[in-house]
């Protein structure tokens, strides 16, 4: 069976991440792509040069084209500027914008048939502009922000309980942003209700937590955003695709009509495998949590009616 390609555009500190660790659970051979000469073959070259002490056969190459990234099965967008301190994702819209667009084009034409997986920030937003400019089918463009959401309160929750990580699932649906959608109600320990287990304070407090999760880091880094939580849900998307795992992730999908919401990019839970979004899940949501995941859907609206295609 041929090995599978996965070029991943962005060398700086989100993009290298993420080819580390694709690389250390050999998902496939992997194309870094940055702008910046000599950045992504540098850090290419280290990067296969661990491959002998991994045992892995695996090939790495850095590159300031798209030539050596031709038929990849999934390329990986984390191009664009970071927050700096103060800023919000949506600071960020203009500038990401005209990378994000310039990328997709040359993905588009260099590997028709791939699925492209959107990091760049206001996340939302950059999926939907890398969903149009590449003309490609919503199941094939996705973003990631829901596992990074989710992977942050199940920390904070295990945390306050004193309980392994693994016994911790969360919801976070909505934009990647000030109105993200934590579900407490589909928050459980080891099955338990959250709600069972901690006081409505305590909760609101994890919550907020979450919904400040990237901004904590930015203030604590000062230069640059959080990049190892956010590669490591980014390779759980790629493993599940390539590995077909019909794999149930909250991921920023293209809604068309789920939810009573159209047009917008947008996290709810999908079935992630070979095909991409193979499915949106649409989970009974109480009136207060639509309300809340529409008025996400509306702050993703109103950012993207500011973007000039
Ligand atoms: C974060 C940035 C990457 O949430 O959006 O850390």
């Amino acid at each position: 069976m041929a090995r599978k390609k996965i070029t991943v555009v962005g060398a700086g500190n989100v993009g290298a991440t993420v080819a580390h660790r694709l690389v250390d659970m050999d998902l496939g051979d992997v194309v870094l792509i940055d702008v910046i000469e000599g950045l992504p073959q540098g850090k290419g070259l280290d990067l296969v040069e661990s491959s002998p002490i991994l045992g892995l056969d695996v090939r790495v190459s850095g590159s300031n084209g798209y030539r050596e990234s031709v038929n990849s099965d999934i390329v990986v967008i984390t191009a664009g500027i970071a927050r700096k301190p103060g800023m919000s994702r949506d600071d960020l819209l203009k500038t990401n914008t005209d990378i994000v667009r310039g990328v997709t084009r040359e993905v588009a034409k260099h590997s028709p048939n791939a699925i492209l997986v959107v990091v760049s920030n206001p996340l939302d937003a950059m999926s939907y502009v890398a969903y149009k400019v590449s003309g490609f089918p919503a199941e094939r463009v996705m973003g990631m922000a829901g596992i990074l959401d989710s992977a942050r309160m199940r920390y904070f929750i295990a945390e306050e309980l004193h309980v392994s990580v693994e016994n911790v699932s969360t919801l976070v649906l909505g934009s990647h942003g000030d109105e993200m959608v934590p579900l407490i109600r589909y928050s459980t320990v080891a099955g338990i209700p959250l709600s069972d287990l901690l006081s409505q304070e305590r909760i609101d407090a994890i919550v907020q937590r979450t919904r400040q999760g990237g901004a904590e880091i930015v203030s604590l880094l000062k230069a640059g955003s959080a990049y190892y939580a956010p590669s490591a849900s980014v390779a759980e998307m790629v493993e599940a695709i390539l590995k077909d795992k019909k794999k149930i992730l909250p991921c920023a999908a293209f809604l068309d009509g789920q939810y009573g919401i159209k047009g917008v990019y947008l996290g709810v839970p999908v079935k992630l495998g070979s095909r991409g979004i193979e499915q949106v899940l649409e989970i009974g949501l109480t009136l207060e949590e639509r309300g809340a995941l529409h008025r996400s859907a509306e702050a993703v609206r109103e950012l993207i009616s500011r973007i000039q295609l």
